[in-house]
């Protein structure tokens, strides 16, 4: 077990004011199969190369001071493609956990995954909710993995449960608010993303935290994921420090 908390702080602050790094960090990790390609690679070895920029930029952000960090890596509509490939993203995503485990763990990391997880492998469910329940009390980075995730799919679930609730006389449909309705959702306790990162240029938003980016900011970067690492981060972050979040409202004026 290695702790990676160590003096990187002071290496990574020379670009950006470590005073105003985005408590929330929200990841779309895009183009592992264009990555493979572009080298006449099969699409697994992207996803492969996937694994291994997940793992710095976790650190990485553990070293910023990222409070939360939320990651895509499989969607509702990643059913439809070839279960080849669904098999290997499945046993990456279990290889993952079970390997990086320790690391999390003894760097106090929370694990949380976001998304109906019963429709998975028994293997992959059971190597997840492990890594989950083993550090459910840490007080470190809270690293959501979204796994199984879509946005309208949750957006169902929070409502079919709210549904039930004032049935059950538990809610009372008077107190559903914005508020309430977060509770509902699998990101339920969780700041709202600060910045969204989506990897490999696409200007989509792929059904990912439909409700909560309703005010992030929104970085695409050119770079496949594989080729994502601590410098492109950091430029994330720089490029978000430059930006003027109104939520609505206006600047600050003099009255
Ligand atoms: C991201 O890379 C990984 C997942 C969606 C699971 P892709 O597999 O989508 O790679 P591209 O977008 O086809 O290049
Ligand atoms: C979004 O990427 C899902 C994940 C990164 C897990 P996709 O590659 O599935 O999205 P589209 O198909 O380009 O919109
Ligand atoms: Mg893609």
């Amino acid at each position: 077990m290695r702790i990676w908390k160590n003096n990187k702080k002071k290496e990574l602050s020379a670009d950006i004011d470590m005073n105003r790094i985005p408590t929330h960090i929200a990841i779309i990790m895009d183009g592992n199969g264009r990555w493979a390609a572009l080298r006449g690679m099969p699409r697994a070895v992207g996803h492969r190369a996937g694994v291994e920029a997940l793992r710095e930029i976790v650190r990485t952000c553990d070293a910023l001071g990222v409070k939360y960090l939320t990651v895509y890596a499989f969607s509702t509509e990643n059913w439809k493609r070839p279960q080849s490939e669904i098999g290997i993203l499945m046993s990456l995503l279990k290889e993952y956990v079970r390997k990086e485990l320790g690391d999390l763990h003894a760097n106090h990391v929370q694990i949380r995954v976001l998304g109906n997880i019963e429709q998975l492998p028994p293997d992959v469910r059971e190597a997840i909710l492990l890594a989950c329940e083993k550090t459910k009390d840490n007080t470190g980075l809270i690293f959501n993995l979204a796994v199984n995730y879509g946005g309208r799919a949750e957006l169902l679930h929070a409502v079919k449960s709210i549904v039930k609730d004032v049935q059950a006389g538990k809610l009372d449909e008077e107190k559903i608010n914005e508020e309430s309705f977060e509770n509902y959702l699998y990101t339920g306790g969780c700041p709202e993303p600060d910045l969204l990162i989506r990897t490999s240029g696409e200007m989509r938003i792929s059904n990912f935290l439909l409700w909560q980016v309703a005010y992030s900011e929104f970085v695409v970067v050119n770079e496949c994921w594989p080729d994502f690492n601590e410098k492109s981060l950091i430029e994330a972050v720089r490029i978000f420090q430059n930006r003027d979040r109104r939520f609505g409202g206006i600047k600050k004026v003099e009255e």
